[in-house]
This record gives C-alpha cells, structure tokens and sequence, in this order.
C-alpha cells in the first residue's frame, strides 16, 4: 500500500479499516468484500410483532445488509412495494431517510402505525396508492427534481399468492391473506403472465425516473412453479428492465438468499419432478447514464 493513502484510513478494531475515499456506503473494506459473496444464508431473529399479518413480508435484518451496503447514513431509500414497511423500518434503524408506496390500504394502515411507534429521527415518508403513479407521487411528496439514492423492494411474484395450493392451506391456517387486494392496479392480481412482465417493469420506469445516477436497485422475487412448469419470473424480471429503451437498468449481479430452514414439503414423490424451491433472488440493477448526456 503507498504510505500516502494510509491517512485515508480510519481504523474501526474488529470491523477492519474504513476509507474515507468511499464513495458508495460506510462500510470497512472488509465488510464490503463480506456482502459480495454471492449467496447468503439469513436466519433472522423471529419478529416481535409476529400478528402483522401479511402474506409475504421480507426480515427488517435482510433488508438492512442491503441499505448498508448501497447507501450512506441520510440517503434516500425507495419501496414501490411497501407491504409492512419492513424496508422502511430497515431504513429508520440505520439513520436513512425514506418513502414507501403501498396499494392496500390495511397494509399501509399497518406501516403508518409501525412507523409512528418507531419514532425515527430521520424523514420516513409513506403514500397509499399505486407504484404506477410513482414519480408524480414522488414530486407532490418531495419536489420534481427529488432523486432516491437507493429501491430496495420485493413485487407481488405475479398471482403467485393466489394459486400455490400447499403454501396457500398454510397461509389460511395462519389468517393470513391469500391474495393482497382486488384492487386491479394490484399487478398480483394479472391473470396473464406476460402482462405482469410489463406492468411491473412499468413500475420499475417510474422508479428509474426517480433514482440518482448510479443509484443501485434491489429486486427480490424468485421463478414460479404453476401448472407443471417453471415460470422463470427472476430471468424475465431482470431481462425486461434491461429493454426499456430510454429507462433501462443495467444488470449487475444476482444475490441467491438460500432459506435452509424451511421444511421439506412432499411434492410429486414417486411420480414425478416438482422442486422444493429455497432460495429467492436478489437481484442488483443500476442506473448508469453517461454523465452530462441524457438518453433520449
Ligand atoms: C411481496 S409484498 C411486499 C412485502 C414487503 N416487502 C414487506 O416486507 O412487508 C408486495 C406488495 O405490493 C403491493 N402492491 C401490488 N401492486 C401494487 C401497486 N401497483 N402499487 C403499490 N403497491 C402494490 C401489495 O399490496 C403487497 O403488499
């Protein structure tokens, strides 16, 4: 190492040595190299508040290691697909400002609670409406030229709620709901998977329109088992962001989240192939504009 660098330095003990050069988080150089692996098991700590009854909330403890990593302390972070607000609570804990746009009004009512009773100091804003609508949300929110730093969020998995029997028994036995809402801006709700391709990737151009240059976005969603075949829903959702012409996203890399605690489900045994899937993607995107030149 040339002896100049070393007052860029500030050494952290156990944590190792952060740069003060870092342009991107603040984390150690060794903390970095530790989230750039490229699977990661996360076995979060059981949720106190276990009666939030959504259907597919992601751990506050994930979400964490990835606002860590993609942004600063007082950055912005985005969820066009709020749920519970475990993003943003993800948000507050680690000094991060937010907004968080949810479709159901019962889990918005759930997130506006969760964060009044957070009592942050930082800015944690939330809207009920549709992500399809996002930048014009945005700008009443904040101001037009308002920009996020970082999206981190988990879409509906298409109808995956409505129709995966096994799961669905449970999730009933649980109360909770099988599918979010009727409302028809709910893209859980589209019968066609294609259309679902589309109108989510509908959703992620308007998240485009409101994210920084190189602004990281984190989308964590899996392929879908229906009807006998594999619905390669986190291929399809990577590729189509990439092909949006003036709105594309560059693809980055894919984190594999395996949950090695979940149990074995008898599928298909003795008759035929259908996988125990689990493990979700999570998948890295970035807004990457030549500076100064604005795509047409
Ligand atoms: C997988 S869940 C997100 C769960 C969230 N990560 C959590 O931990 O609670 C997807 C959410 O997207 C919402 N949603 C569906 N369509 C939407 C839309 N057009 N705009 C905003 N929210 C929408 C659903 O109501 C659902 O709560």
């Amino acid at each position: 190492m040339n002896p100049e660098n070393k007052n860029h330095y500030i050494d952290l003990g156990e944590r190792g040595k952060f740069n003060l050069r870092n342009k991107l988080n603040n984390l150690t150089g060794k903390e970095w190299i530790k989230f750039t692996k490229s699977w990661f098991i996360h076995r979060p700590p059981r949720r106190k508040d276990d009666e939030i009854l959504h259907p597919a909330k992601y751990p506050e403890s994930l979400v964490e290691d990835f606002i860590k990593f993609f942004t600063k302390e007082n950055d912005w972070v985005l969820d066009p697909f709020l749920g519970t607000a475990s993003t943003l609570i993800a948000a507050g804990n680690l000094n991060r400002n937010g907004i968080g746009i949810e479709l159901n009004k019962t889990y918005f009512k759930t997130s506006s609670d969760r964060i009044k009773k957070s009592k942050f100091k930082n800015d944690i804003k939330i809207h009920n409406g549709s992500s399809l609508n996002l930048s014009k949300i945005v700008s009443k929110i904040k101001d037009k030229d308002f920009k996020f730093d970082y999206t981190v969020t988990s879409p509906p998995y298409w109808n995956q709620l409505e129709r995966n029997s096994i799961r669905q028994k449970n999730r009933k036995d649980k109360g909770l709901d099988t599918k979010y809402s009727e409302n028809e801006n709910d893209i859980g709700n589209i019968k066609s998977y294609d259309e679902f391709i589309e109108l989510q990737a509908q959703i992620f151009d308007e998240v485009y329109k409101v994210t920084k240059n190189n602004g990281y976005l984190t989308i964590i969603t899996n392929n879908v088992y229906y009807n006998g075949k594999l619905y390669p829903l986190a291929y399809d959702t990577a590729i189509s962001l990439t092909k949006r012409g003036k709105f594309s996203w560059v693809l980055k890399d894919e984190k594999i989240w395996l949950q090695d605690d979940k149990p074995l489900i008898a599928l298909g045994v003795n008759n035929a192939w259908v996988g125990n899937r689990h493990h979700q993607f999570c998948l890295i995107l970035r807004k990457e504009e030549p500076d100064g030149i604005k795509k047409l």
